[in-house]
């Protein structure tokens, strides 16, 4: 189905909220914008390193069975041709005779043989390749041509035996990585769930060759929690498997997690049964032995199978902010109902007036509470207009220093989504 951008409520009002509050900018606004790509504002960047910390935690800190690496973006160009991305790595794309607009057959309806925005008539499509061309050198004889990496799981496969010569692992094992990955998508959209500058989480599983429908299946489950537990609420996730026609060159099954978004249920994270397809064609390409010596099974020579989880950190952050959206119409208010562990700030701090000590005794709380959570500072406006600052950008607590607290040594702390308000005792100085 194509699907225009932003033409939902919800979308609309996600961007501007972001806008507003700082979440995300348009890259080079100044300069009317550039399509498809995003920065991060002060308050989109703590979001999104907060789930970066959070998967980096879960996949790599956790696991005694996967070990972390960060590859660089520019590889040797064989790379590319050895994992078939060359070849491959393409979308059927039609051009409109009339208005020019490009579109991506497989988003039409089928069969259309017209321009869903004027009509024109739509020519041949033509296959288009994603990578995104550069070169490196500084001269024009010395220089070739490189890309910018379509994934970051090729930084993995190709230092497979770095990492195993290095690192006493063994079978079955994971190498994960974060990191930007860049694709000249034909049609983007829908705010930042699909763009051309953009940041994956992914990890490579090796194991023996046969294990891998148990394997394919443990990931799948364990991604899926893996949301859940960033406090999206379950029934709008759900694992789909690929059906036959939209796996990838390189993978034999696929579960999509999937986050239903306004637009219809669309994926977060492919986890991907990619068989021993990636290792066999380095191993050809480079020439190099890659195998895993099996020293439990007589030194035998292996050709590692892989499963695959790759999931898209801008994608994580715009389901976590979609699915945290809430229009609290009974109090007039907009709150972003994120779980504490991701949200920009876990608590505020304010001051009721700016005078009286009142101004001391919050700062003297702020720079205590800082010290173990992110926690923002916050004395100017009425305090209506600062806890409903502080909603939407997400922040659990509020506490308030009033006249009482210079006696009593307690905040007033509020809770963002109930608004319950309870009297605490904060340590005096004595
Ligand atoms: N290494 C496997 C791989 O790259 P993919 O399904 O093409 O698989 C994995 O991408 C994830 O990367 C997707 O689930 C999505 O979250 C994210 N992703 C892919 N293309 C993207 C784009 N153009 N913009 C934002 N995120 C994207």
């Amino acid at each position: 189905m194509s699907v225009k951008p932003m033409s939902y409520p919800l979308m609309e009002k996600l961007v501007a909220l972001s806008r507003r509050r700082g979440f995300l900018f348009k890259s080079s606004e100044i300069y009317d914008g550039i399509n498809a790509v995003y920065d991060y504002g002060p308050m989109g960047v703590e979001l999104k390193r907060n789930i970066k910390n959070l998967w980096w935690q879960d996949m790599i800190t956790s696991r005694e069975d996967v070990l972390g690496m960060d590859t660089a973006i520019l590889m040797h160009p064989r790379v590319w041709e050895a994992s078939g991305h060359v070849q491959n790595f393409h979308d059927p794309m039609t051009e409109c005779k009339k208005c020019k607009r490009r579109y991506r057959v497989d988003h039409l309806p089928e069969n259309t043989a017209v321009c869903p925005e004027c009509g024109g008539e739509l020519a041949e499509p033509k296959q288009f390749n994603l990578m995104f061309k550069t070169r490196l050198g500084s001269t024009d004889e010395g220089a070739m041509d490189v890309y910018l990496r379509p994934e970051t799981a090729q930084g993995i496969f190709v230092n497979f035996d770095n990492v195993v010569s290095s690192n006493r692992v063994k079978l079955p094992f994971g190498i994960g990585q974060l990191g930007k990955a860049f694709r000249n998508e034909i049609t983007t959209g829908n705010f930042i769930f699909r763009t051309r500058e953009f940041e994956q989480m992914e990890m490579e599983f090796f194991i023996r060759p046969g294990e891998n429908a148990q394997w394919l299946e443990y990931w799948s489950q364990e991604r899926l929690k893996w949301f859940v537990s960033l406090g999206i609420a379950p029934e709008k996730l759900r694992l789909r498997p690929h059906g036959k026609d939209e796996l990838a060159h390189y993978s034999s099954a696929c579960y999509d997690v999937e986050y239903e978004f306004p637009y219809g249920f669309s994926e977060i994270e492919g986890i991907a049964d990619r068989g021993t397809y990636d290792m066999t064609q380095h191993i050809e390409f480079s020439r190099k032995n890659l195998h895993y010596i099996d020293q439990d099974q007589r030194g035998e020579k292996i050709v590692p199978a892989v499963i695959e989880t790759s999931a898209g950190v801008d994608r994580t952050v715009l389901t976590v902010m979609a699915d945290a959206f809430w229009e609290d119409e009974t109090n007039d208010r907009i709150v972003m109902r994120f779980a504490p562990k991701v949200a920009p700030f876990k608590a505020a701090v304010f001051p009721l007036f700016k005078k009286e000590g009142m101004p001391d005794v919050a700062r003297r709380l702020y720079e205590d509470l800082r010290k173990h959570v992110a926690t923002v500072y916050d004395d100017g406006g009425s305090i209506g207009k600062r806890y409903r600052r502080q909603d939407e950008i997400g922040t659990p607590f509020c506490l308030t220093v009033d006249h009482e607290s210079l006696n009593d040594h307690a905040v007033t702390l509020r809770d963002r989504d109930s608004l319950e308000q309870v009297r605490l005792r904060i340590l005096s100085d004595s």
